[in-house]
């Protein structure tokens, strides 16, 4: 059997990931079939789901970085066991909403534990599993953020309560992982029309795959 090739969606809070996805699907089934696997973080993996609930309980102030990092690595683990690596090991094409560069990007860079710190509590959850191909949806903070607002008023959760300065400095650690790592993390620009960014994310997955699989 062909060998597994994981893709992964990445981006700040109201750049398009998930929209970008529910765009794709219907194209990369068109392309793929039953090799086609959609996941995203926490996976729908139960023990993932339920500490997912405890990083995202707005009771839960009090959380500290270190502990909201090692509860994503945590869920992480989990779902790379239970669905990730059992879908590789099938021969499918995986397409994860989020991984682990967002714990860099987010941990990392907008809590300030340092990029290094959290990659290595990351690559030990992970076993070393990295993404083949990352697409990261890139856009100024503030529009994002709008985004968000603009549709998601009543249901902000503990994440979402950073201010701008948070999410500045995740747009700026997602960029410079994709700077130190231009092979794997292809930047496209989430500014453009919904339509534009699913033709490119397409063509940039077309590219990646092709004599791979
Ligand atoms: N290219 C686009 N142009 C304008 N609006 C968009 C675009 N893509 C998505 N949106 C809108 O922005 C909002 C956020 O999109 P979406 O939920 O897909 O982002 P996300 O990256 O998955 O966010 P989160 O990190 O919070 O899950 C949605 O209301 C969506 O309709
Ligand atoms: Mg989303």
């Amino acid at each position: 059997m062909s060998r597994g090739y994981f893709i992964s969606i990445e981006g700040p809070d109201g750049a398009g990931k998930s929209s970008l996805i529910d765009r794709l699907t219907p194209k990369l089934y068109a392309l793929l079939g039953d090799r086609f696997f959609q996941t995203r973080e926490p996976g729908g993996v139960r023990i993932s789901e339920a500490i997912r609930k405890i990083i995202l309980n707005n009771d839960y102030s009090e959380m500290d970085a270190r502990t909201e990092a090692l509860l994503f690595a945590a869920a992480r683990a989990q779902h790379v066991t239970e669905k990730i690596r059992p879908a590789l090991a099938a021969g499918k094409i995986i397409l994860s909403d989020r991984f682990l560069d967002s714990s860099i990007a987010y941990q990392g860079g907008g809590r300030g534990l340092g990029v290094q710190e959290v990659r290595q509590i990351n690559l030990f959850a992970t076993a070393g599993l990295q993404p083949d191909l990352t697409l990261l949806l890139d856009l100024p903070s503030e529009v994002g953020l709008a985004r968000i607002m603009k549709h998601r008023k009543n249901d902000v959760d503990r994440m979402d309560q950073d201010p701008l300065a948070f999410h500045q400095k995740v747009r700026q650690t997602y960029l410079q992982l994709a700077q130190a790592d231009p092979g794997r993390i292809k930047v496209i620009d989430a500014c453009e029309r919904a339509e534009k960014i699913a033709d490119n994310a397409l063509q940039l997955i077309q590219e990646s795959l092709k004599g791979k699989i």
